[in-house]
C-alpha cells in the first residue's frame, strides 16, 4: 500500500517493548511519530534511538506520542534497548515495535524490496490528531535521520493549522513567516495586526502570530 499525504494513516494492532499497542488508542488526540529502524543491535540505528529518548520532553511539549519500529522480535529488542540505555545516556523512554511479522512494515510501505528485500528503510510519518498522515520522508539505511528536523516540521505543521501563515525556507519557531497568498490584503489586516512586509504580492513576511 502507498501511502500519501493527506490520506488516513492505517490502524494496527502489534507488540511493542511498553506492551500491545492498538495504534490508534495509543495516539488517542495526540500527534504521532511512526519511525521505523532496518534492524536491531545496529550502530546508526542505536544512536536515532537514543536520541529520540533524549527529545522525549520536547515531543510531549509539543503533545506528540513518538513510536519506533524495527523488524526483529521483542526478546531481540530487550536486550538492545539495554545497550541502547548504556551507551546512549538516556532512558528509553517510548515503545519500540516488535514488527517480526512486518505487519506494520507493510501497511506503511517500509520495506523498500529494490534496497534491501528484508530491512526497513529509515521511515518517518507524522500523523495528526485526525489520523490523517502529514509528513513522509524516507532515508537510506546508512544515513541517521535529523530528528530536530521533524520536532521543526511539527512545529511548522501546528503553527500552520492555526494560522493563515506558511513557514520559509530553513524557518524555525520564532522566525518570522509567510502570509499565505490566497488572503486578500483586506482580510490579512484583520488576521495580522502586526502588520508585514510586502516583497512582492504574492511574499508577505509577517512575525510568527502565536509569539
Ligand atoms: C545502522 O543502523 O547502523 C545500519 C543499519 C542497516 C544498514 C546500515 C547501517
Amino acid at each position: 500500500m502507498t501511502l500519501r499525504l493527506g490520506d488516513t494513516a492505517p490502524d494496527f494492532s502489534q507488540d511493542s517493548t511498553e506492551g500491545k499497542i492498538d495504534f490508534y488508542d495509543f495516539v488517542g488526540d495526540s500527534w504521532a511519530v511512526l519511525f521505523s529502524h532496518p534492524k536491531d543491535f545496529t550502530p546508526v540505528c542505536t544512536t536515532e534511538l537514543g536520541y529520540v529518548g533524549k527529545l522525549k520532553p520536547e515531543f510531549d511539549k509539543r503533545n506528540v506520542k513518538v513510536l519506533g519500529l524495527s523488524v526483529d522480535p521483542l526478546s531481540d529488542h530487550t536486550q538492545w534497548v539495554g545497550d541502547i540505555e548504556e551507551t546512549q545516556g538516556h532512558q528509553f523512554n517510548f515503545p519500540l515495535l516488535a514488527d517480526a511479522d512486518r505487519k506494520v512494515s507493510d501497511l506503511y510501505d517500509m520495506i523498500h524490496p529494490n534496497a534491501n528485500d528484508t530491512l526497513t528503510v529509515r521511515s518517518v510519518f507524522i500523523i495528526d490528531p485526525a489520523k490523517k498522515v502529514r509528513l513522509i520522508i524516507t532515508y537510506p539505511a546508512s544515513t541517521g535521520r535529523n530528528f530536530d528536523e521533524i520536532l521543526r516540521v511539527i512545529d511548522s505543521l501546528q503553527l500552520t493549522d492555526g494560522y493563515k501563515v506558511a513557514t520559509p525556507v530553513n524557518w524555525k519557531d520564532g522566525d518570522d513567516v509567510i502570509i499565505v497568498p490566497a488572503l486578500s490584503d483586506e482580510d490579512a489586516k484583520e488576521r495580522f495586526p502586526k502588520g508585514w512586509v510586502a516583497h512582492k504580492p504574492y511574499l508577505r513576511v509577517t512575525p510568527q502570530p502565536n509569539k
